[in-house]
């Protein structure tokens, strides 16, 4: 597929079109990595960030909101709770640090991890851009994914999403950094950013193979009050903007094929049912929250993040309610690792 072949498929807006542009991807799911789900339940482990980005709920200069950090123990408890429940893995969030007391206490918690689950849980991190030596003792210590979305990959549309130390350059630099120590990689974009175009999409899934990516998540921007691109707020219509990520699901299973693709929490927070409707537009992957409902609030990216006061429990039930819904399976206790990752490492 080239660039205008891309374009035109994220052009589409008539219904019948769309509903085979949704089988065509959901019939490549089906061939290239099958009907199971996998769950990776995410723990979001702190919402300091040194960061700034406009458009993000948990900037730095947002100070209407409490900062907190849970201990190594709340941490190991909930993982060990979605081990339990024989959740393959799991995903360590966290707005960016790069303090070495931090940095520290993720590898402890990560050895401490699988120590106690004899290696069994699957361990993705996604606590931003550091130094490769930080990403090889994490490696090291056990995590094997990692995720970090470009945002963008329009340099232009990322100057004006971002402030000016904030580099994509460097955001690429540590996306090369975690191939070469041997993390699966997952990256991904915000969808309906203000002045992005299906231009600047297609080249996003352009880039998602030209840098051999294992994982995609992928959601649709969504408004913040609290920060600077509130400005927006009248311009950013969320409808658009979920069929246009369920568009960019559909293309992107189309065009890579044996990826993982994430249903992603953020088009739950536009329609109800916004992660089924991923599933069915080529997503394979679910990500349910498990942090305690004490700190939700607290990690609120965007308006409306959904399950704001849904426990762990609650969560999985709903979930697995809804996958039965569209009558697909959940890859209990399997890592569901990316296939794409299996055939580039037999390449290699
Ligand atoms: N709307 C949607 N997603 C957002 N993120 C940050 N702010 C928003 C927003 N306003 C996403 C970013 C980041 C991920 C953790 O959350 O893409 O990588
Ligand atoms: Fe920090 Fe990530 Fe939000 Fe940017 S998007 S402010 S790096 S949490």
């Amino acid at each position: 597929m080239n660039k205008k072949e891309i374009i035109s498929l994220l052009s589409i807006d008539n219904e019948a079109e769309l509903q085979q542009l949704f089988d065509k991807a959901y019939a490549t799911k089906l061939q290239y990595v099958g009907k199971k789900v996998y769950f990776r339940g995410i723990i979001e482990i702190s919402n300091i960030c040194i960061k700034n980005c406009y458009y993000c709920g948990i900037r730095r200069d947002n100070r209407e909101l409490e900062r907190y950090e849970m201990d190594s123990e709340e941490v190991i408890e909930a993982a060990l709770w979605a081990y339990d429940q024989r959740y393959g893995s799991i995903v360590i969030q966290s707005g960016e640090r790069e303090d070495s007391r931090f940095i520290e206490k993720i590898t402890k918690i990560l050895r401490e991890l699988k120590s106690r689950t004899s290696g069994r849980l699957g361990i993705t991190l996604s606590l931003g851009e550091q130094k490769k030596e930080v990403y090889k003792e994490w490696f090291d210590a056990g995590a094997h994914r990692y995720l970090l979305r470009v945002e963008t990959t329009n340099e232009e549309l990322y100057k004006k999403c971002h402030p000016a130390d904030h580099s994509l350059e460097q955001r690429i630099t540590c996306l090369e950094a975690l191939k070469e120590l041997g993390y699966q990689v997952g990256t991904g974009v915000l969808i309906g950013l203000p002045d992005q175009t299906l231009e600047d999409l297609a080249e996003d899934i352009l880039f998602f193979h030209k840098h051999d990516i294992d994982m995609i998540g992928m959601g649709p921007y969504i408004v913040h009050n609290n920060t600077p691109f509130n400005r927006f707020k009248t311009t950013t219509d969320n409808e658009r903007n979920l069929q246009l990520a369920l568009k960019m699901i559909a293309v992107t299973r189309i065009f890579l094929r044996n990826v993982n693709i994430a249903s992603t929490t953020a088009l739950q927070a536009i329609s109800p049912v916004g992660r089924e409707l991923g599933l069915k537009a080529g997503a394979n992957i679910i990500m349910p929250v498990i942090t305690d409902i004490k700190y939700r609030l607290q990690y609120l990216l965007y308006e409306g993040k959904p399950c704001l006061d849904e426990n762990a429990d609650q969560c999985r039930d709903c979930l697995e309610n809804r996958i039965r819904s569209i009558e697909e399976e959940i890859g209990y206790n399997e890592w569901g690792d990316s296939h794409h990752f299996m055939e580039r490492k037999d390449r290699e």
